[in-house]
């Protein structure tokens, strides 16, 4: 049997997040680098030109822009935090549908991104509250601090050299990944709460409280 065909939980977009049971996944220039060239990579760390990294031979180096090559049926769980929103919208449907077609019936897709509703709600609470106050009272020292993490850590735009050249594309609210899970043919979707889930082991791959949907394969 090849690897491929004994993978059952996939981990896509690992990051530094790779428990040993788990197929991890990541398609990061540092993971291609530490997978295909190691010692390229260690001579690198010696050189003192690029830090320590948890990526190795040990992962998948997948970019999941493209097709899943996986079989149809195959997988038994998909769980991707902070990834979705690295894509396009129509990528990000295309592997949601890749994810719906790999599982086997009654496989679960779980993903986590960063919750828009709840920031952009905190931008307006924040807007109002100043606007409430008499004008020489006002202050936009929250504001800013909030748009400031905005385009710091959720609008993220390209650092060649940093970010391993991963932006983000895509804002996302529970209406519209719901939507998006339901129109690739998952079913029973619905908004999870942080480490509750079909998947049993959960705890060892989700590590972020943001927004979760999780939906099943019919
Ligand atoms: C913010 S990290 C998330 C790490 C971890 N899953 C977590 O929950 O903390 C996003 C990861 O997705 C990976 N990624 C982004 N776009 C990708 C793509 N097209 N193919 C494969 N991996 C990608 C990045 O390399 C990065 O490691």
């Amino acid at each position: 049997m090849d690897k491929l065909s004994e993978v059952k939980k996939l981990n896509l977009g690992c990051g530094p997040v790779q428990p040993e049971d788990w197929t991890n996944v990541d398609g990061s220039n540092r993971a291609k680098l530490a997978s295909k060239l190691p010692w390229l990579d260690s001579l690198l760390q010696k050189a003192g030109l690029i830090g320590e990294t948890e990526f190795g031979p040990h992962i998948d180096i997948l970019d999941l822009s493209k097709d899943l090559p996986y079989e149809s049926n195959s997988i038994d769980a998909i769980y991707a935090g902070e990834l979705w929103e690295h894509f396009e919208y129509e990528k990000a449907e295309h592997l949601t549908r890749e994810c719906a077609r790999v599982l086997k019936p009654g496989g679960v897709l779980r993903v986590c991104v960063p919750d828009c509703e709840e920031i952009w709600n905190t931008y307006l609470e924040l807007v109002q509250q100043e606007k409430a106050k008499p004008a020489e009272q006002r202050s936009d020292e929250k504001i800013v601090a909030h748009v400031k993490m905005y385009f710091d850590d959720i609008c993220t735009r390209r650092i060649w050299l940093g970010s391993m050249g991963h932006t983000h594309k895509w804002n996302y609210d529970e209406v519209q990944l719901i939507s998006m899970f339901q129109r690739c043919g998952l079913n029973d979707v619905e908004r999870g709460k942080f480490h509750q889930s079909r998947i049993e082991d959960v705890q060892k791959v989700e590590r972020s409280d943001f927004l979760i949907v999780e939906g099943v394969a019919g």
